[in-house]
């Protein structure tokens, strides 16, 4: 039967609470917001702490069934860490120690941890490079086939689509692929909570076939910050043994902010969805358009689906090469935050990526047209050059021991890191994939190259020595 997209269960359950005058003498322990201060309560709001009810989350699972029926979904899980946490369940469950899993190397640095937390082996797939764009794509349909050739064994593949910069793998060639093979296809698509509620591409994994995908709600879309989605498709994955790695790993203590923000964006974009993405994409084209003119300026749009592993196409990511001005993507995003108070969601060594949403008015768009046509005008001084990016073939390295063997093996600091196996993950930021993994020898190139990127202002949140005077590698190495 057709559920009403109207309810809301968990903002419901947290309204019914409030307006019984339910006291607790259980957690949480501020009671609702009574005991806060005022200097709390002015910046986070008293109401904050009020709709902080842990008792709602006896209405998930209702709020979980309208998810998946608005999506088309076998299945949503509501989670609360963010995707890490999410690609770490949907990992647990369809690939445990010693089995084999093919993944697009291109990942976030959460797959990575969750190989170790598995006890997984990755085969790594390689993405498509763009030499023009100096950017890579997800891996292609072919790829992916020969990789399952060559490793029968394989439990499942792991895609991440679409990409920081919008591009898209073949959700459906590589679905079927896999089906014909009986094993799951996983896709971490962090960044499109809000493609089930639209008819155009990109497509929405699950309906394009994939078994499991994960998507951050606070990303693209309406869900505060660590709001999270496992969406099942098809009968590949139980869905008991997913609820029991959530359960291996989540919080007992899950809050209903996160839960019901969920629930409230879902029945938004279920009502008006289609209008409101319309909206977003009629600003996104104009926007595109109008920033295209400007000289110095290359703007991204849909011929990149004419790319090599590019098979769709995400309009509301806008990617702004700005090294026609001289300068790099990281001199750029710090001007426009130092100067003009916004944020961008990346630069990267040659240009700014901005997401846009549903959520972004006629004001707010005009806003970044006039501050990038003004950065374009008068570029800012940049003395760092920007690093040369090698071509993913000579950043291709041996995984030597498997991602958990050399993240707990004996380690050690060294200031040259060639040839040793590396214990960490070192990821520059943007785009935050790890150059080089646990497990993965290190060579010349990454090791340039890191250091390059760097210098230029790439930020490297996660190595052991932000600095890079040393790397973390297995002693025995
Ligand atoms: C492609 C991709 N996957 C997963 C994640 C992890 O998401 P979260 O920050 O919600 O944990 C990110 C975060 O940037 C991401 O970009």
């Amino acid at each position: 039967m057709e559920a009403d997209q109207n309810r809301t269960p968990v903002l419901e359950t947290i309204q019914q609470l409030r307006e019984q005058d339910t006291y607790t003498f259980a957690l949480p322990g501020h009671r609702f917001g009574l005991g806060v201060d005022d200097h709390t309560a002015e910046v986070l709001s008293r109401d904050t702490f009020g709709a902080d009810v842990i008792m709602a989350k006896s209405s998930v699972s209702d709020a979980e069934e309208l998810y998946a029926q608005a999506v088309g979904a076998r299945q949503a899980v509501f989670t609360t860490c963010g995707s890490s946490i999410s690609i770490h369940v949907g990992l647990l469950t369809i690939a445990g120690p010693g089995k084999t899993i093919l993944i697009d190397r291109n990942v976030h640095k959460s797959v990575v941890a969750s190989l170790v937390l598995a006890g997984a082996n990755p085969v790594w797939l390689r993405p498509s490079w763009d030499e023009a764009r100096q950017v890579a794509h997800p891996a292609t349909t072919s790829v992916v086939e020969k990789a399952l050739e060559a490793h029968p064994e394989a439990a499942g593949v792991l895609l991440i689509t679409p990409t920081e910069y919008g591009t898209g793998a073949d959700v459906a060639g590589v679905a079927d692929l896999c089906h014909a093979r009986g094993i799951p296809l996983m896709v971490d698509e962090a960044w499109g909570g809000h493609f089930g509620f639209h008819p155009d591409p990109p497509t929405a994994a699950v309906k394009a076939g994939a078994d499991l995908a994960v998507q951050s709600l606070h990303k693209a879309d309406g869900g505060l910050c660590q709001a999270s989605m496992i969406l099942v498709g098809g009968d590949l994955v139980d869905p008991v043994d997913l609820r029991l790695r959530l359960d291996l790993i989540t919080t007992t203590s899950p809050s209903a902010l996160l839960y019901g923000s969920i629930d409230g964006w879902r029945r938004h974009l279920a009502l008006d969805g289609k209008e409101l993405i319309d909206g977003a994409l009629k600003r996104a084209a104009a926007l595109r358009e109008r920033l295209g003119a400007v000289e110095g300026l290359r703007v991204d749009g849909a011929e990149l689906l004419d790319t090599e592993g590019v098979a769709e196409w995400d309009p509301l990511k806008l990617c702004v090469d700005v090294s026609g001005l001289g300068i790099t993507g990281y001199t750029a995003k710090s001007w426009l935050m130092d100067e003009k108070h916004l944020a961008a969601q990346l630069g990267d060594a040659r240009r700014l990526v901005f997401s846009l949403t549903y959520a972004d008015d006629d004001a707010a768009i005009e806003r970044l047209a006039t501050a990038v046509e003004e950065l374009a005008a008068r570029p800012p001084h940049d003395d760092a050059p920007a690093p040369r990016i090698p071509p993913l073939h000579e950043l291709d390295l041996e995984q030597a021991m498997s991602p958990r063997d050399a993240f707990f093996a004996e380690t050690e600091q060294v200031a040259d890191p060639v040839g040793r196996i590396c214990a960490e993950m070192v990821s520059p930021y943007p785009p935050g994939v790890p150059a080089v993994l646990p497990g993965e020898r290190f060579n010349e190139a990454v090791t340039d190259y890191l250091r390059a990127a760097k210098a230029a202002g790439a930020t490297i949140p996660d190595a052991s020595d932000p600095e890079l005077e040393t790397f973390r590698v297995v002693r025995s190495s």
